[in-house]
């Protein structure tokens, strides 16, 4: 069951209007939600972010967070997901529909929609890391915005699959940002460094809950911009996202990180995390 524009309806049933702006301009916002054996994760910070998301793009939202959290709680019961399953919970915000014009119409009335799909977690790929390719950062100047408009991610991402690896790190001008769908964390002589967040970088949930646990378990983290040379030589480099958690990156451009395996940092950033959500 998929929840659109107030109704509960089966996939295959969904009408999308011609100018919704959503569909024409990428003209919405959206989060991606972890659902740990059939419990969110984090749920008040992505609702946070989904707020603050709709007021940088002058859009009103008309539920509260009350009426949006009993939405998400409806999607998991009427989708059974169980104590069993884990799981990702799809909700985007669409402007709404209008005749197409690029300002923001008034009056316009924002159309909600939202799914779940069961999701395991990237166990195999965590243990193992992934391949990453510098890519230059060619998105706008407000990646800080969970917007719906994802083609310059789109790309990106694709640029280093063209290339044969597995994930994109971007760089603006050969300063490091973060990749397509998740922030990027590189470990110096034990210390974790991670860009600022500022307009150039998604504030990540899992990036906080990373900074915090590493804070508290004596890791010393800066947020702070740092450059491809910096990257090059770290000991460590790992992204972080909802669905990717705490993912090893083991390899830049061809030529290993460390010595090509997850490094010490990295596992225990992972064991903490581990124990976090269970
Ligand atoms: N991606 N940076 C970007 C550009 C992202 O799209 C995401 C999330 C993140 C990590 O944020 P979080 O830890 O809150 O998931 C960083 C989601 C999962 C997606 O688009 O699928």
């Amino acid at each position: 069951m998929l929840y659109v524009d107030g109704k509960w309806v089966e996939e295959g049933q969904v009408a999308v209007h011609p100018e919704d702006r959503g569909y024409n301009f990428g003209d919405g916002i959206y989060e991606v939600v972890r659902i740990y054996k059939g419990r969110m994760y984090q749920w008040d910070g992505h609702l946070t972010r989904l707020f603050r998301s709709a007021k940088e793009i002058k859009m009103e939202l008309p539920w509260s967070a009350e009426e949006l959290t009993d939405l998400a709680n409806q999607l998991i019961t009427k989708n059974n997901i169980t104590e069993n399953d884990d799981a990702s919970l799809y909700l985007q915000v669409s402007r709404g529909s209008a005749p197409r014009v690029h300002d923001i119409p008034s009056g316009i009335q924002p159309v909600i929609m939202g799914f779940v799909r069961r999701k395991d977690r990237p166990v195999a790929d965590m243990k193992k890391g992934l391949t990453a390719q510098l890519v230059e950062d060619i998105r706008w100047l407000r990646c800080d915005i969970k917007t719906l408009n994802l083609l310059g991610a789109v790309l990106v991402k694709q640029y280093a699959k063209d290339a044969g690896a597995q994930e994109s790190i971007l760089h603006r001008n050969g300063v490091i940002t973060e990749c397509s769908a998740s922030n990027l964390f590189v470990v110096k002589n034990g210390e974790l460094y991670t860009h600022q967040a500022d307009n150039l970088i998604l504030h990540g949930i899992t990036r906080q809950v990373v900074i915090d646990l590493a804070r508290n378990n004596g890791i010393t983290v800066h947020e702070e911009a740092f450059d491809i040379a910096f990257l090059k030589q770290a000991d460590e480099v790992f992204l972080t996202s909802t669905t990717a958690e705490i993912m090893p990156l083991i390899s830049v451009d061809g030529v290993a990180v460390g010595n090509g395996q997850p490094g010490p940092v990295v596992l225990t950033l992972q064991d903490l995390f581990e124990q976090h959500i269970n």
